[in-house]
């Protein structure tokens, strides 16, 4: 057995959720990854969806290094600026104005969104501050057949422009965030059911973004939209993620939604965000996503990734 072998094979890999979710240990993110450990943490990603890293306390360096495995990234937002000087990470801090306590996935109302999301905890409240990832494979696969016929071959259109400051957490940092989010206006529309390009699995590819069905009125979209929605968000499909400062958390975009809990008050809560470029999703029958407004945020993400 070769050293690189036995790097490989020294990670181990303990479930979380029995729907998603994995700890990884056994290696350490600081130092670079061979391709046969880089090959085993894509595989549990695709198996679990969404993986802890627990104590890794990684630079800005390591952290795009690690990220830019898994491919090109993009830059931190389509709309949001930048860490200083970091213009492929993005600061997810409470105290200006970002909680994302609205279940969505990442930067759907692109065309290309991006393929999987990486976040690191610096700044972590006493108790709370927690993040929810959902599984909306398993939310598709627990569809009774009706729904599912409903869904397969639907697409909805997904807008940054929303009312997602929801009003009993209304405060003037919020309001200055929003206005930023949407000072550049998209809206896309992706198939409500995504083949992922990887594995072959069906999701829900919904989420907060997304606010019309193709076809349907307002209100008959928003009662579909709630009702498909109500599959990812059943507590089967949801891991419960609880940061300690230094840890990383990686999730597959592409079949998953998440959710950070506004229950820190104003304790200070500040992750870093790195996500990966990803392709254009594709539905059951191959129709792929389109630009309904906006431009194709080439500034933000590559048009496609094979
Ligand atoms: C995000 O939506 O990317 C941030 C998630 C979090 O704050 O836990």
């Amino acid at each position: 057995m070769s050293i690189t072998t036995a790097i490989a094979t020294a990670i181990e890999v303990r479930r979380l959720g029995g729907r998603i979710g994995a700890e990884i240990h056994g290696v350490d993110l600081r130092a670079g990854l061979d391709d046969a450990t880089f090959g085993e943490i894509n595989d549990a990603l695709l198996r679990h969806k969404a993986l802890v890293f627990r104590g890794q306390h990684l630079d800005d360096e390591q952290h795009l290094r690690f990220a830019g495995r898994f491919g090109p990234l993009t830059t931190a937002h389509p709309t949001v600026p930048s860490a200083a000087g970091q213009p492929h990470i993005l600061p997810v801090d409470a105290e200006e104005g970002v909680r994302a306590n609205t279940w969505h996935t990442d930067v759907t109302f692109v065309q290309t969104p991006p393929k999987l999301t990486t976040l690191r905890a610096v700044t972590i409240p006493a108790h709370g501050g927690n993040t929810l990832i959902a599984n909306s494979a398993t939310a598709y696969q627990d569809l009774p057949e009706p729904l599912r016929a409903l869904a397969d071959h639907a697409f909805a259109v997904h807008t940054n422009d929303y009312d997602y400051v929801q009003p009993q957490f209304e405060n003037e940092a919020a309001h200055d965030y929003h206005k930023v989010f949407v000072s550049r206006r998209y809206q896309s529309a992706h198939p409500v059911v995504r083949v992922h390009p990887e594995s072959g699995e069906r999701g829900l590819f919904i989420g907060g973004f997304a606010q019309r069905v193709l076809g349907l009125s307002g209100t008959e979209s928003r009662d579909i939209l709630r009702l498909l929605q109500a599959y990812v968000t059943r507590p089967e499909n949801v891991l419960r993620v609880q940061w300690n400062v230094g840890d990383l958390v990686i999730f597959d975009n592409r079949i998953t939604q998440h959710y950070a809990p506004d229950d820190y008050g104003t304790q200070p809560r500040r992750l870093f965000r790195v996500t990966v470029a990803g392709d254009v999703p594709a539905g059951l029958d191959g129709r792929t996503s389109r630009v309904i407004e906006g431009d194709d945020a080439g500034h933000y993400t590559p048009a496609s990734v094979a």
